[in-house]
C-alpha cells in the first residue's frame, strides 16, 4: 500500500444527514473512492446506492479494498424499539439481545456493516441528555446490557451478512461530564473510573465487540481521543481488545480545542499514538499527518498498526470475500419492519414500562363501561416515541399512545381526547378544553413529560422538572378531582415530587418505539402486569443529583433525624423519590428462604424462593445486592451483583438462584489494582435498592488479585 492509500483507510467520511448516499454519488465522491481516499462512510443507507458505491471501491480502486458503511443503529433501524434507557428498565438482557439481532438484520439488509452502538456509558446525572441512550446508573446492569447488545448485533459470526459490527461507545467516562453538561470534562477519581465507568467496556470487550468509539470529553484533562493509557495500556494490553477504534465526530480535530495540540498535525499524531485507528469526519488523520509519518518511524509503525486493524475488521466482516453480500435490494424490501419485528417491539415496550405509583388500585383500568379521557399533546406525538437516534424509523410506522388506547379499548369504554399542551407548544384555551374533557370522564390518563428533542446529544438540562407547559396542564387536571393516572413520557428521570403526590398512579413509559400505543394499552388494561424497574433513581428535585444508591456511607451517614449533622439536605430527604430498581406490579410477591454457600474455589451461591401472592400472573425482578462492610477502603452501601426477571403465575412459587464469583467481590485499590480482600461479605435480596427483603453474610477466606473489573 502507498502511504496515501494507508491514510485513506483511516478516513471515515459523512454520507449526509439525508441517510441516503444517492445525493452524494457525485463524480467527485466516486473519484475519491477510486483513488482509495476513503475507508468508510457514515450516516448512509440503502442496499442499492451503497452497493453501487461498493462496486466502485472494489472494482475500480487500485487495491480493491471494500468500504465500511456505518450508522447509529441504537435502538432499532426501521423497527424502532424503546429508547435504550427504557430497554434497560426491562432488566432482561435477552430482550435487548433480540432487539439488537433484529436491528442488525434490518440494517445489514440496507447495506450497513457497522453500528455505533451499544452506547454503554454509565451515568448518574439525569441532567445529561444522553442518559437516554445508555443503561443508566449501574455498572453491573450496564455490563449485562452491554454484553447482550454486542452479542445481538454481532451474532456468532461477523462474516454472516445478517450481522453487523458493534462500536461500543464512548470509551471511557463520557457519562460523567461535570454538571451533566454534554461534552464536559469528567473529573473523576481513578477509583470510580475503574469501578463504575469502565466495567461495561470490559464486559463488552470480553463479549467480543469488534470496535469501540472514543469519547468526546476528557478525563481529568486527558481527552479520551488522545488517551494512550486508556486505549493502549488498559483496553488493548490489559484487556486484550484486538478490534478497531474510531474517534467520535470531528474529535481528532477537537484535540486542538481541548488545548493539548496546537496544530492539526499534532492532534492527528496524538490520536494515532494513543491508538485511534479511524478518524470520523475531521480529515485530520487522512490529510494532516503525512509529513509526520514520513519523518517518524514510530508513527509510521502506529499507522501500519491502525491500517492493519481496519483491514482485519473488514476481513472479519467477510468484505474481502463477498463485498456485495449486503446489497440485495430484494432482501431489504422483505426484511424491514416485518410483522414479527413489530411483535418483538411491542413485547419490548410492554417489558420496559415502570409502574412508579399505584394507589387505590387505579391501574389496571376496569374494563366495565366508562369514559377515559386521554389528556396531553404527547399522546399523539409519534416522533417522540421514536426518541433520539431513530435511524430509518418513520413516524408513519408509529402507533401513537392515543391510537393504541383508542384501538385497544375494551368494548363499552369510550376514549376521549384533548391535547391541552405539548412540551414544545401551547395553544390559548387548550388547557380549559382539556379540563372540560377531563370533567366529562370517569378517569383521566394524563400524558405528560418530555418530547424527543429534550433528551439526547447536547440536550443537557439544568432543571429536570416538567417543562412549564406540562406542569401547567398537570396542575389544571389534578384540580378537577378526577382519578388521574400520569402516563409519563421521558428520556431521563425527572423531578416530579408534586405531580407524583397529586396523581393516583404514575406509569413511566419512557419513549417506546413503533408499538408504543399498543403496548401502553396492554399494560393499562391489564393484559400484562408491568414489571420494569428503574435503571436509575428518580430524584425529588434537580438539586439532589447526581446521587446513587451505591454511594459510600461516609463518616456521618444520613440519619432520618434531621436535627443531626449528618449527610443530608436541610430541605428534602436525602433519599430519592423512587430508588434504583424500583417498580410496582399488579401482583405482589413474597421472598423467603434465602440460602447461601461458599465453595472451595470461592464461588458463592445464593438462592431464594419467590411466591406470587397476588391474583394475577406477573413478572418479578429479583435483585441481589452486595456490601463489603469492612475493607481497606470504604465500600459502597450496596452494589448490584445479580438480577433475574422471572415470570410467576398467581399463587405459584419459583426458586431463584445466583452465583457470584469471587472476582465480583473485588475492589479496586489505587496502586495495586483489583483485589479480593478476605472477610465478611453481606448479601441482600430485594425488589429494589431500598426494598430489601432478606439478608445473609458469607466469609471469604483468602486474599487474591483478580486483574479484572468486579462487576
Ligand atoms: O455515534 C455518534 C456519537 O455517539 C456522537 N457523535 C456522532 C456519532 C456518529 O453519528
Amino acid at each position: 500500500m502507498t502511504l496515501d492509500e494507508k491514510l485513506g483507510q483511516l478516513n471515515q467520511a459523512a454520507g449526509g444527514r439525508s441517510k441516503s448516499l444517492n445525493s452524494k454519488l457525485t463524480s467527485d465522491e466516486l473519484e475519491k473512492v477510486r483513488r482509495g481516499e476513503i475507508g468508510s462512510y457514515l450516516h448512509v443507507a440503502g442496499a442499492e446506492p451503497l452497493g453501487e458505491l461498493q462496486k466502485v471501491a472494489v472494482e475500480e480502486s487500485r487495491l480493491g479494498i471494500p468500504l465500511l458503511f456505518a450508522m447509529d443503529v441504537v435502538h432499532g433501524y426501521r423497527t424502532i424499539f424503546p429508547v435504550p434507557l427504557a430497554m434497560a428498565a426491562s432488566w432482561e438482557p435477552e430482550l435487548w439481545e433480540k432487539a439488537a439481532r433484529i436491528s442488525a438484520d434490518e440494517a445489514s439488509a440496507s447495506g450497513l456493516h457497522w453500528t455505533f452502538a451499544p452506547m454503554i456509558d454509565i451515568s448518574r446525572d439525569p441532567r445529561w441528555g444522553r442518559i437516554v441512550e445508555g443503561a443508566g446508573a449501574d455498572p453491573y446492569l450496564g455490563s449485562r446490557m452491554a454484553v447482550a447488545q454486542v452479542q445481538g448485533y454481532q451474532g456468532e459470526d461477523l462474516s454472516n451478512s445478517t450481522t453487523i459490527l458493534a462500536a461500543t461507545k464512548h470509551f471511557g467516562a463520557y457519562g460523567a461530564p461535570t454538571g451533566g453538561r454534554d461534552y464536559g470534562s469528567a473529573d473523576i477519581s481513578e477509583q470510580s473510573l475503574m469501578e463504575v465507568y469502565l466495567p461495561p467496556f470490559y464486559a463488552a470487550t470480553k463479549a467480543g465487540t469488534g470496535s469501540m468509539m472514543t469519547a468526546f470529553n476528557d478525563i481529568a484533562g486527558v481527552p479520551s481521543t488522545a488517551n494512550e493509557y486508556l486505549i493502549d495500556d488498559v483496553l488493548r494490553a490489559e484487556w486484550g481488545f484486538d478490534g478497531m477504534i474510531v474517534s467520535d465526530w470531528n474529535a481528532v480535530a477537537e484535540l486542538i480545542n481541548h488545548g493539548v495540540a496546537e496544530t492539526e498535525e499534532q492532534a492527528g499524531t496524538l490520536a494515532l499514538q494513543a491508538g485511534v485507528d479511524m478518524d470520523m469526519t475531521s480529515m485530520v488523520l487522512p490529510t494532516k499527518i503525512k509529513a509526520a509519518v514520513q519523518s517518524d518511524a514510530c508513527l509510521a509503525h502506529d499507522l501500519d498498526a491502525a491500517v492493519a486493524r481496519i483491514l482485519t475488521t473488514k476481513e472479519r466482516l467477510g468484505l474481502f470475500d463477498t463485498p456485495m453480500a449486503y446489497h440485495n435490494p430484494e432482501r431489504e424490501k422483505t426484511t424491514l419492519l416485518k410483522d414479527e419485528f413489530r411483535r418483538a417491539a411491542r413485547h419490548a415496550a410492554v417489558k420496559s414500562m415502570v409502574l412508579l405509583k399505584n394507589e387505590k388500585q387505579t391501574l389496571p383500568l376496569s374494563s366495565s363501561p366508562q369514559t377515559i379521557a386521554v389528556i396531553g399533546g404527547l399522546a399523539e406525538d409519534k416522533l417522540t416515541q421514536l426518541g433520539s437516534w431513530r435511524a430509518q424509523g418513520k413516524t408513519d410506522d408509529v402507533v401513537s399512545l392515543l391510537e393504541g388506547l383508542q384501538r385497544n379499548a375494551p368494548s363499552g369504554t369510550t376514549v376521549t381526547y384533548a391535547a391541552g399542551t405539548h412540551p414544545s407548544s401551547e395553544s390559548p384555551g387548550a388547557i380549559q378544553q382539556a379540563v372540560d374533557t377531563a370533567m366529562d370522564a370517569d378517569q383521566v390518563l394524563l400524558v405528560i413529560g418530555e418530547d424527543f428533542d429534550l433528551s439526547g446529544e447536547a440536550r443537557s438540562r439544568s432543571d429536570i422538572a416538567l417543562p412549564p407547559s406540562q406542569s401547567e396542564l398537570a396542575q389544571a387536571i389534578f384540580a378537577t378531582g378526577k382519578p388521574v393516572t400520569v402516563i409519563l413520557v421521558t428520556g431521563r428521570p425527572l423531578a416530579l415530587e408534586d405531580e407524583v403526590a397529586a396523581a393516583d398512579a404514575v406509569l413511566n413509559t419512557w419513549m417506546l418505539g413503533v408499538e408504543a400505543g399498543n403496548a401502553l394499552a396492554d399494560v393499562v388494561w391489564g393484559n400484562t402486569s408491568p414489571a420494569g424497574r428503574l435503571p436509575i433513581e428518580f430524584p425529588r428535585r434537580t438539586g439532589a443529583v447526581p446521587h446513587t444508591y451505591s454511594e459510600y456511607p461516609g463518616g456521618r451517614p444520613a440519619d432520618p433525624d434531621l436535627s443531626k449533622d449528618t449527610n443530608r439536605f436541610m430541605d428534602i430527604p436525602i433519599t430519592p423519590l423512587f430508588p434504583f430498581g424500583h417498580g410496582l406490579s399488579y401482583s405482589s410477591f413474597d421472598y423467603s428462604d434465602l440460602q447461601s454457600s461458599v465453595f472451595e474455589d470461592g464461588q458463592i451461591e445464593l438462592s431464594t424462593t419467590i411466591t406470587n401472592i397476588g391474583d394475577v400472573d406477573a413478572d418479578e425482578v429479583v435483585q441481589l445486592y452486595m456490601r463489603d462492610p469492612l475493607a481497606t477502603i470504604a465500600r459502597p452501601k450496596h452494589e448490584l451483583r445479580g438480577f433475574t426477571r422471572v415470570s410467576i403465575p398467581a399463587g405459584e412459587s419459583r426458586q431463584v438462584s445466583f452465583t457470584v464469583s469471587p472476582d465480583q467481590t473485588a475492589l479496586y485499590r489505587v496502586g495495586s489494582g483489583w483485589v479480593v480482600e478476605p472477610g465478611q461479605i453481606d448479601f441482600m435480596i430485594g425488589a429494589s435498592a431500598e426494598d430489601i427483603r432478606s439478608k445473609t453474610s458469607v466469609t471469604l477466606t483468602h486474599d487474591r488479585s483478580t486483574g479484572i473489573p468486579a462487576s
